[in-house]
């Protein structure tokens, strides 16, 4: 899987073998140039695009032209996010995640983004691989240019097209997955590390779009893991301006919820004071001897 200048955790989607080290394809692409390709052993290839990372994606697993999260939405949580309202819940990520990396070790951001808290993790410990995916082309391209060093592909987060066995850390932020994907891809010593919203995370502004505001209900233990750590975030933020506030909403599954009415109303307002609030486990996967020969599911 391994040297230390060449890394790679990503298998075919079509066949399941393992993709190996990008090669100058037969295809010249839309300005001329030749393309680069990864290739399994079946000859099934994927080229990498301009920003470097690669469409792992097959259509049959997608369920619209374009799924994830779409350019608006990934440029609103770009800026918002640059704007360092959520710097401690980074700051703790980078954190937590370095205590379970030694050098070399593989990491993999599942549902990335455009790869906020990956940036900081890679400033602060630089001797790691980084690997991302998201189901989103727009958030997986922006992850890649922004991130030189580290290796992203578009994917599902239920079918990783990753080898078994192969991550020290798998990451999870506010992002789906897939707990028997998570746990096959693991290494026995590896941890999944999710962080999710507390029951409290952005009450005061879901007062002002519900009438009746519900607090997130917690996370039920997590088949195939055993929960190692436990930790909060919690703090209050004062977000300025209402294009910011805007933001914040587009950044949440609120987006999806929020009718025209609720958002005028938020457009009013100049500022925003509300509460966050994030929990952050850290699980070990309960491996038996059935993983040292799983297969990537099918
Ligand atoms: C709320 S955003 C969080 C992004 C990033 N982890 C962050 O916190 O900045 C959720 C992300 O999950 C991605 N996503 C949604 N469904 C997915 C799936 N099935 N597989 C992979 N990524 C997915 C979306 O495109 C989006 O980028
Ligand atoms: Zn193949």
């Amino acid at each position: 899987m391994a040297n230390n200048n060449h890394v790679s955790i990503w298998v075919c989607p079509v066949c399941k073998l393992p993709l190996t080290k990008p090669c100058i394809g037969p295809e010249k692409n839309s300005e001329g140039t030749l393309t680069q390709q990864w290739l399994c052993d079946n000859q099934h290839s994927f080229d990498i695009a301009k920003e470097g990372y690669i469409n792992l994606l097959l259509p049959q697993q997608k369920r619209s032209p374009s799924p994830g999260d779409t350019k608006f939405m990934v440029s609103s949580r770009q800026d918002f996010l640059s704007q360092g309202y959520y710097q401690p819940l980074s700051e703790k990520i980078t954190e937590l995640t370095s205590s379970h990396l030694g050098a070399n070790s593989i990491l993999l951001d599942s549902g990335c983004g455009e790869g906020y808290y990956l940036q900081q993790l890679i400033a602060h410990k630089s001797d790691i691989h980084i690997f991302g995916i998201d189901i989103s082309k727009e958030a997986t391209k922006i992850a890649s240019r922004l991130i030189k060093n580290g290796h992203f592909a578009v994917a599902s987060s239920f079918n990783l097209p990753v080898l078994t066995n192969s991550i020290d850390c798998l990451l999870r932020i506010f992002a789906p997955g897939d707990n028997i994907e998570a746990a096959r891809v693991l290494k026995k010593k590896g941890v999944l590390i999710v962080i999710s919203p507390g029951p409290r995370h952005l009450f005061a502004l879901k007062k002002l779009l519900y009438k009746e505001a519900k607090e997130h209900t917690p996370q039920e233990a997590l088949d195939n893991f055993s929960l190692l750590d436990e930790e909060k975030v919690s703090y209050r933020l004062e977000v300025k301006g209402a294009k910011q506030i805007s933001q914040l909403v587009s950044m949440t599954p609120l987006y999806w919820q929020t009718d025209k009415t609720a958002q005028d109303n938020l457009n009013t307002l100049a500022s925003l004071c509300t509460e966050i609030d994030f929990v952050i486990r850290t699980y070990r996967p309960i491996k038996d001897n059935a993983w040292a020969n799983a297969s990537i599911k099918q």
